[in-house]
Formats: structure tokens, C-alpha cells, sequence
């Protein structure tokens, strides 16, 4: 019982409050404020705040114990050296990793299974930076040393391999930047976000309906179906012709 000692401490109790005005404006689900204790997010990022100071005191092993141990009864897992600015948030949470060189501005939200990880190439700095305002949509994979630029919104289940410019929306497997300069980035709403891949087969197709228009106009204007008939029957004449005269016609000899 003694374990929980800690939830009655001034500390705590701030981090509590501050997280009720956070919760709400980005969760409407709630409806106590005391339900900010039953969010994954809100341990996760408590364990971690503690486990980047050790972090930075140079207590390696410490970090890492505390948010493994945040790790297993989260399931959200942030390498204490991440850096992480305020109003930081995970929406349901299972599945998040953060990874020890990423970096995080104020104002973003993950949502479950995003990885902010790296591609398994790189050195030294080889998580991503995010700036302020962000989204990542649930299961969103953002990997390698890469900057994704402020009020930057990351569709569900991208996989994001390059810089995203802020103000834009991306989306996709590679993620391709689709939207530029949107936008209100408190926007919650990832229902609405555009399609790449249908819009590319739109494209396919209006290309192909107009490609088989200018085929009809050449077939049936400037040559005409018939006369190439008649023209293929004709050769075929002058073919029988010349093999009864044993010759070819000038015209197949050159
Ligand atoms: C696939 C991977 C291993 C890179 O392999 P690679 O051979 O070095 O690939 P490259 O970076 O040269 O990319 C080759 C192409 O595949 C694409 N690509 C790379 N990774 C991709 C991925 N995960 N999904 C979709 N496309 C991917 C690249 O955009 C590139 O396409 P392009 O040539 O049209 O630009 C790496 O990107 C990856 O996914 N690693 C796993 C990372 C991971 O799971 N991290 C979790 C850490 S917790």
C-alpha cells in the first residue's frame, strides 16, 4: 500500500490537474474528471517524465527499469532519452513506441499503435523529430531521423519515410504529403481524409476514357473502320494475284 505513497505528493497532484483540462479537450469520451487516472496515457507519460530525469542525471539503468515496468502495465513503451514537450497525449495507447532519439513538440497526439521508430539503418539520431500540434493516426508508422514540420496531421496506418512540411496532411503507404497548408489542427476528424490511392485510379481512368476517344475519332474519322477493311481485302487479293502470276507486286518486292 505504501507504493502509492507518491499519488498524494504536491507533484502528483499537479500532473493530476494539469491533466484533466488535457484529457478533455481531447478525448470526448470522458465524463468524471477522476477518469484521467484510468487512461494509459496519463501513467505512461507520468512514468516517463520521471525515468528522462534519471535519464538525463546519467542513471541509465534506472530509466530503463521504470519505463519497462511503465511499459508493461501501459503497453505504451517511451524510451526514456525521447524528448517530450507539453500537452503531450496517447489516445487509447496499446501498441506506442517511442523511440530514444525522437523528439516531440507541445500539443501531439498518437493514437494506438503508432511507432515512432527507426528504419534499422541509421546511427545516432535515427528516430523522428515532431514538431507542435501534431497527429498521428492510429497505427501510423513515422521512422528514421526525419522532421515532420508543425500541425502536421498522419493518417491512419501510414508509413512515413521522408520530412512532412508543416500545415499539411499526409497519408499512404510510402505516406505522400496529400493536403498542404490546411488547416485547424485541433480537427480530430480522420474520417474525412483524402484517398491517394482512389484518387490516382480516377486519374487512370478519365485518362483511359479519353484515350479511347481519340481512338474512336482516328478509327472512324481519318481512316474509317470499313475503309480499312476494304484496304485488308485488297492486299489480300493482290497477295492471291501475284502468287497465281508467280511474282510479288512492286510494292512487296521493295
Ligand atoms: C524496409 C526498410 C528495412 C528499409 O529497407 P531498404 O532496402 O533500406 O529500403 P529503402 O529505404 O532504400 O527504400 C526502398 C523503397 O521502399 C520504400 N519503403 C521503405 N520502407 C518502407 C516501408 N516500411 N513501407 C513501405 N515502403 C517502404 C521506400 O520509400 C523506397 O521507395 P522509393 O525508392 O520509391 O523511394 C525500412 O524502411 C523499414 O521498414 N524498417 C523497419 C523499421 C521498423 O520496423 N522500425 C520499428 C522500430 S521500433
Amino acid at each position: 500500500m505504501f507504493r502509492f505513497l507518491y499519488m498524494l505528493s504536491p507533484s502528483f497532484r499537479r500532473y493530476y490537474k494539469s491533466q484533466i483540462p488535457l484529457v478533455r479537450a481531447k478525448d470526448p469520451a470522458i465524463k468524471e474528471d477522476r477518469e484521467v487516472l484510468l487512461y494509459p496515457s496519463f501513467w505512461a507519460v507520468y512514468w516517463y517524465r520521471k525515468a528522462h530525469k534519471l535519464y538525463e542525471k546519467g542513471e541509465f539503468y534506472k530509466a530503463r527499469k521504470l519505463s519497462q515496468k511503465a511499459a508493461r502495465k501501459t503497453e505504451i513503451e517511451i524510451h526514456p532519452g525521447a524528448k517530450i514537450g507539453k500537452d503531450f497525449f496517447i489516445d487509447h495507447g496499446h501498441g506506442v513506441v517511442i523511440g530514444e532519439t525522437a523528439i516531440i513538440g507541445d500539443d501531439v497526439i498518437l493514437y494506438q499503435g503508432v511507432t515512432l521508430g527507426g528504419t534499422g539503418k541509421e546511427q545516432g539520431k535515427r528516430h523522428p523529430t515532431l514538431g507542435s500540434h501534431v497527429l498521428v493516426g492510429a497505427g501510423a508508422k513515422v521512422l528514421g531521423s526525419i522532421t515532420i514540420g508543425d500541425n502536421v496531421k498522419i493518417g491512419a496506418g501510414s508509413v512515413v519515410l521522408h520530412d512532412v512540411p508543416g500545415n499539411s496532411t499526409v497519408v499512404g503507404v510510402p505516406g505522400r504529403v496529400v493536403v498542404s497548408a490546411h488547416v485547424n489542427p485541433d480537427d480530430l476528424n480522420q474520417s474525412d481524409l483524402p484517398d491517394p490511392v482512389m484518387s490516382e485510379i480516377d486519374n487512370l481512368r478519365r485518362e483511359n476514357a479519353r484515350l479511347k476517344n481519340r481512338l474512336y475519332c482516328l478509327d472512324n474519322i481519318v481512316i474509317g473502320s470499313q475503309d480499312m477493311e476494304k484496304a485488308q481485302e485488297r492486299l489480300k487479293q493482290r497477295k492471291e494475284q501475284a502468287e497465281r502470276a508467280g511474282s510479288a507486286p512492286e510494292e512487296e518486292k521493295k
